[in-house]
């Protein structure tokens, strides 16, 4: 089941009440925080609702927004969808609520707003597990449609302070509900086509996708990059520069020796002198003040804690007015692949120590 949590701390339902209040009788957006990064929330059967989505974050109308429930009947009863296609049924019994969004069918009979759907025949859609979002989701009793909550281009909010920073008199409220856990987006696959596909890799992994999903999703492939000409692009979102901090942001993969990589970097690029910033992981144990480097942050070990701290260091360090933030690549399973995925798209070069 999908048993809602309670809330019993009475500010927090105050604010709730407030959010939900705000949601259900006006246009205007509002954060709110779910268990990957925080959102910004408007209802999905709207379209003045919408709009202001897309106006807030500055986002590009081209590029759909996932759908946000709280129940399974919110989709019969509020979006008009009665059925969810049987491929999805394995996967969304073990990780709804969580961090999976599934692509359904949208037909003329769907109750949904176009500006959600950017006028595709498919919507995004999962139910988030943080207590505040799916208390906000059936406070108001509508399904919410919500990007991540950062101006676009942005590197996504993992706390609320991120949201006020980027969205700061753009919107009348952020529920703040702490730091998200998952720190990286939802999980986004499409079981309509055959094979399935991994449209963008998120908060539950490749592999348990395969080992949960049933048979069909053991050939998931995955989306594309770019499109070739004539293609269609299947994440519309992919193909904008996305994450970015103001400073450059340089990746290393397969460098084991961080010292000599890194030292060679700088000086082809003659950054002495510069500000640089170094976020680490495993292999790194370049200390501050070593090769110049000025701001050192350690992202984890763990893949998971890499995901959980990776968008919030970037800003951190982004807020000392860095040059340049150098960041240590991670393995690319479990979650070391959403993790190198976000942080490809945020680096304006990848340093290969394979072929320095
Ligand atoms: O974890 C998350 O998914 C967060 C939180 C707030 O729930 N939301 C989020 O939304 O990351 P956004 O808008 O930043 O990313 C949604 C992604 C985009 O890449 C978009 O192109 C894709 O989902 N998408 C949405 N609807 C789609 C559709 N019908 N077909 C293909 N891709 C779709
Ligand atoms: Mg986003």
């Amino acid at each position: 089941g999908n048993l809602l949590p309670t809330i019993t701390d009475r500010k927090t339902q105050e604010n709730l009440n407030l959010a939900a209040h705000e949601l259900t009788t006006t246009n205007n957006a509002i954060g709110f925080p779910t268990e990957t990064v925080y959102g910004l929330a408007g209802s999905a059967l709207d379209d003045e609702s919408v709009k202001s989505i897309y106006r807030a974050k500055n986002r590009p109308s081209d590029n759909p927004l996932i759908v946000h429930i709280s129940s399974r009947d919110q989709l019969s009863r509020k979006l008009n969808c009665q059925e969810i296609p049987s491929i999805y049924h394995k996967l969304i019994d073990e990780f709804w609520p969580g961090p999976l969004t599934i692509l359904l069918p949208v037909d003329e009979k769907t109750n949904i707003s176009n500006l959600v759907t950017a006028n595709q025949n498919t919507f995004a859609v999962r139910m988030p597990s943080h207590p505040v979002a799916r208390a906000l989701i059936a406070i108001s009793d509508t399904p919410i449609a919500a990007p991540s909550a950062n101006a676009s281009t942005r590197p996504s909010p993992t706390m609320a302070e991120h949201v006020y920073h980027d969205l700061q008199g753009r919107i009348p409220l952020v529920l703040d509900g702490g730091n998200c856990k998952v720190g990286v987006e939802s999980t986004v696959i499409d079981g309509l086509c055959n094979p399935p596909m991994l449209l963008r890799p998120g908060g539950v992994s490749l592999e348990q996708i395969k080992q949960v999903g049933g048979k069909e999703w053991e050939n998931i492939i995955r989306a594309k990059k770019t499109a070739g000409k004539n293609e269609v692009v299947r994440t519309p979102g992919m193909k904008y520069r996305h994450y970015s901090p103001t400073a450059k942001v340089v990746l290393f993969v397969n460098c084991q020796d961080g010292n000599t990589a890194i030292s060679k970097y700088i000086t082809k690029h003659q950054l002495q002198g510069k500000k640089i910033a170094l976020l680490r992981s495993k292999y790194f144990e370049i200390n501050e003040n070593e090769l110049g480097i000025r701001v050192v942050r350690d992202l984890g070990t763990k893949a998971s804690d890499v995901s959980f701290n990776l968008f919030k260091l970037l800003r951190e360090v982004d807020e000392l007015n860095v040059d340049v933030i150098l960041v240590e690549g991670i393995e690319e399973d479990n979650e070391g692949l959403a993790v190198m995925n976000r942080l490809s798209k945020a680096a304006v070069e990848t340093i290969d120590g394979e072929n320095m």
